[in-house]
């Protein structure tokens, strides 16, 4: 039985701040359970992986590894389709610079969304520069929904890439994805998927959804920064190539620059990788799987549908995706900056993030060039966001005069 009281005790951030902390979109609080896999390194198995013929370097290798298995076990995929990364950015330009420039051509589609962030869009225009490939757009709702119907109209014989986010990080929604991979397929084309907002919120399944590429972050799961994740079909990272090479990712090379690459996915993985960020993370999706995902989304779900009946009932907001199912709720206060509001908010001890959220282009989707984000996780409670709506209620234009710093 989920209960939201015994697991805010995990949380040092909680049990030391009194901020309700709503800008989870951004990055999320860390468990001390993943404090300690992080501290546990340093103090008891400081040695780096694959390289040492010794046991403190054998034991953090198999951890590491274990720690591997342990995300492929989350997203149902093989061990051996999981890369490790910096984050979700590295992962969606990893597919972009490794695969895209390498198989995309003069007159070759990407389908992609005006929600995307900018990890999963800059990646694709640089492509696009460098191969002659362009960029196409699916239509969405006014609120970012996706239909099938409108993603069967935008595909066509010539597109090679759909790139997505599963939920976008600004309106929220799950979009179709297992209808999409299935029509894109049907086209032969490879679907590349933004994870950042989805994999720490809704039950993944690489298999069911059937997407060839999916990237997400360890920092927005309740894992350390500077550690993400790249799935990959292992056929398709077979046959991409790393964009940096070194040590730990080569079997061989010589004197006439020859070289010959190890298997997926230890290809992408060279130099010493972030090992006390992937104990963190093995133990983050660890605490996160003893909760369960279903448990996750059903709780946040909740708590979502119970803030936006409440902030409807005040006048003086514009939400901007009131039908959406995560956790993300944006929306303005009416003649009031967005940024202002947002530093009003902070006087009442609650964090959100203002602005475009790194998603510059959705602005004409949804004809707001700045807005608030609240974004909840399960650790959120009802009183916070009843102290949320109370402090939304007095925000005007008189009494954010002067707060913004
Ligand atoms: N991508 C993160 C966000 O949406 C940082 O806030």
């Amino acid at each position: 039985m989920f209960d939201v009281n015994k697991v805010r005790t995990d949380f040092p951030m909680i049990q030391n701040n009194d901020v309700a902390y709503l800008d989870n979109a951004a990055t999320t609080f860390k468990p001390q359970c993943v404090i300690d896999a992080v501290t546990n390194y340093y103090t008891h198995e400081t040695s780096n992986v694959h390289r040492g013929d010794y046991d403190l370097s054998y034991q953090v290798s198999e951890d590491y590894e274990k720690g591997r298995e342990t995300v492929a076990r989350f997203i149902n995929a093989d061990t051996r389709e999981i890369v490790f990364t910096s984050g979700a950015s590295m992962s969606l330009n990893l597919v972009a610079y490794g695969y895209g420039r390498k198989f995309l051509k003069e007159g070759d589609v990407i389908l992609s969304t005006e929600a995307e962030h900018a990890s999963n869009i800059l990646p694709w225009f640089k492509v696009c520069e460098e191969t002659g490939a362009k960029i196409e757009y699916i239509p969405l709702s006014s609120e970012g929904e996706m239909s099938v119907e409108d993603f069967k109209k935008a595909m066509h014989d010539r597109v090679k890439v759909v790139a997505m986010a599963h939920v976008s990080n600004v309106l929220g929604y799950i979009q179709p994805i297992e209808e999409v991979t299935k029509i894109a397929h049907e086209y032969g084309a490879i679907v590349v998927c933004d994870g950042a907002q989805s994999v720490p919120h809704v039950p993944t399944d690489v298999k069911k959804w059937g997407v060839d590429f999916l990237g997400f972050s360890g920092h927005k799961m309740c894992g350390p920064t500077g550690i993400g994740v790249l799935y990959g079909r292992f056929d398709l990272l077979q046959a991409m190539d790393p964009f940096m090479l070194g040590g730990g990712s080569n079997a061989r090379f010589d004197i006439c620059g020859n070289i010959l690459l190890k298997d997926a996915p230890y290809k992408f993985e060279a130099g010493t990788p972030a090992i006390e960020a992937v104990l963190g993370l093995s133990a983050a999706i660890e605490y996160l799987e003893k909760i369960g995902m279903e448990n996750v989304y059903k709780y946040e779900h909740e708590l979502r549908v119970y803030a936006i009946d409440k902030l409807r009932e005040l006048d003086n907001l514009i939400i901007y995706n009131p039908n959406a199912s995560t956790g993300i709720i944006t929306f303005n206060v009416k003649n009031v900056f967005a940024q202002d509001a947002a530093s009003f908010l902070n006087t009442k001890g609650m964090a959100v993030r203002s602005g475009n959220h790194c998603a510059k282009i959705l602005i004409e989707l949804i004809e707001a060039s700045e807005t608030i984000r609240c974004s909840l996780y399960f650790y959120n409670t009802k009183d916070e966001v009843d102290r949320f709506v109370e402090a939304c209620k007095e925000i005007t234009v008189e009494n954010c005069v002067g707060i913004f710093f």
